[in-house]
């Protein structure tokens, strides 16, 4: 188990305040300067070395994405670092966490990191119906400016940087990278084609990196602290500390700072007070936001918490947004109910899935009440297949795999629910 002297966000729980004084107490904003004069290629090299991987879900590598940034301006363009907080992802909520008990860690990260990938300043998206969360970060930006720590000279490091918060409107789809930008450029929030990457084309059209709030918020504690600190958590590719988000049926759901790579058990063990019922009536878990396949329960208890544990079961860490079903689940409804709401927010743009989003959903709620054949199950996978891979952007996976998960797993159940209802309508005829 992580030891309180190793966490990063020790206001997690929000028991002290979230405003500069207290941050400062808690170590944030200490000769912040000293940080930003270690150089941009030294603190690219230092987060290379911790190894902190994107903690937005898709888990890219955050020192060599800031790398691809360029170290010359190019016909005078600005670079930007846009902060994604548009945290929508069901089962996720540690953003919001940060943003409501640690503002000043995230305040303070995108200065070093702006300045580490030479960008002119830093946007951070807010979810929309983040609003007490929005005038809490709102707050903060203005006391960092009001102390001279951001803005002209900020910290005294000679070194420039506006940080502004733009509030969202909504829109799922606004958290893809793309669709972000293109909706802080005012226009409809829709993912764009990759590449070019935001690295080469991003904000108005100017060298841009998209960065999860998380990842940007443990920059400064990992310069303090050292790569090598941070890199002694976890397992090889799999390193450092984590905001792992626990909900569903444990006896105790929170969210809370562990180490990469503990297993399942021992983090519902030790900071969910177990599984509601017993081991024995675990069903299944979504490890990581409703984007990655479900495990069943007997396979995930000894499974290690991180990108590549989670990947060997078919599944994936993504967020960390980890939803727990015990047996009192009607996993198809549950696996339905995630099929529409990707279906409501897809942006309509390519055909796969503006398409097939409705397809899957309008089947999947004929197989909760088993009015379906088997056939249909089959002809489900191969529609899931027809999306995956073929769309813009990774909402055509996240609304196929899900099902994916349910049909490798849950089959029989789908199944028994066919016969039974043939079973009834044939009772019925006689
Ligand atoms: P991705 O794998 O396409 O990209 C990850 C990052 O690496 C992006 O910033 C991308 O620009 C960069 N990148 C990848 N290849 C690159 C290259 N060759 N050159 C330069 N940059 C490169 O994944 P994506 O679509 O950004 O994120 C998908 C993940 O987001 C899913 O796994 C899901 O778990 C997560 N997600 C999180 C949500 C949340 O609320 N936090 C909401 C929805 C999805
Ligand atoms: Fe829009 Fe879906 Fe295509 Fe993504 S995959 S661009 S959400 S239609």
């Amino acid at each position: 188990m992580l030891a309180d002297k190793d966490r990063i966000f020790t206001n997690l729980y929000g028991f002290q305040g979230w405003d500069l004084k207290s941050a400062e107490k808690r170590g944030d904003w200490d000769d912040t300067k000293a940080l930003i004069e270690r150089g941009q290629d030294n603190i690219i090299e230092e987060i290379k070395a911790s190894g902190l991987r994107g903690r937005g879900g898709a888990g890219f590598p955050t020192g060599m994405k800031w790398s691809f940034m360029p170290k010359e301006s190019k016909d005078g363009r600005p670079s930007f670092l846009v902060i994604n907080a548009d945290e929508s992802e069901p089962g996720s909520c540690k953003d919001r966490e940060i943003i409501r008990h640690d503002p000043h860690k995230l305040i303070e990260g995108a200065l070093v990191a702006g300045f580490a990938m030479r960008a002119r300043a830093a946007y951070i998206y807010i979810r929309g119906e983040y609003i007490r969360e929005a005038e809490t970060l709102q707050a903060a930006i203005d006391e960092a400016y009001g102390a001279g720590l951001i803005g002209k000279n900020a910290s005294g490091s000679g070194y420039d940087f506006d940080v502004f918060m733009h509030r969202g409107a909504g829109a799922y789809i606004c958290g893809e990278e793309t669709a972000m930008i293109e909706s802080l450029e005012g226009k409809k929030g829709q993912p764009r084609l990759k590449p070019p990457f935001p690295a080469g084309a991003g904000l108005y059209g100017c060298p841009t990196t998209v960065n999860n709030v998380e990842s940007i918020a443990v920059v400064p504690t990992i310069l303090r602290r050292g790569a090598n600190w941070f890199s002694s958590f976890g397992r090889e590719g799999n390193k450092g500390t984590k905001l792992f988000q626990i909900s569903g049926h444990v006896n105790k759901p929170c969210v809370v700072e562990e180490a990469m790579s503990i297993t399942f058990e021992e983090l519902i063990e030790k900071h969910c007070g177990g599984i509601r019922g017993g081991w024995d009536n675990l069903l299944a878990v979504i490890p990581g936001g409703s984007s990655v396949p479900l495990v069943p329960g007997e396979q995930i208890r000894t499974a290690h918490m991180d990108f590549d544990g989670l990947k060997e079961l078919g599944s994936g860490l993504g967020t960390a947004g980890v939803i727990v079903m015990d047996k009192s689940t009607d996993i198809v409804r549950a696996i339905s109910r995630i099929s529409y709401f990707y279906k409501h927010e897809s942006c309509g743009q390519c055909t796969p899935c503006r398409e097939g989003t409705g397809w899957m959903w309008r089947v999947m709620e004929r197989l909760r009440v088993g009015e379906s054949s088997s056939e249909e199950i089959d002809m489900l996978y191969q529609v899931t297949k027809q999306v995956e891979g073929h769309t813009i952007c990774a909402l055509g996976d996240a609304a196929a795999w899900p099902i994916q998960g349910l049909l490798k797993h849950f089959r029989p159940e789908l199944e028994r629910r066919i016969a039974e209802r043939e079973g009834g309508l044939q009772e019925a005829a006689e």
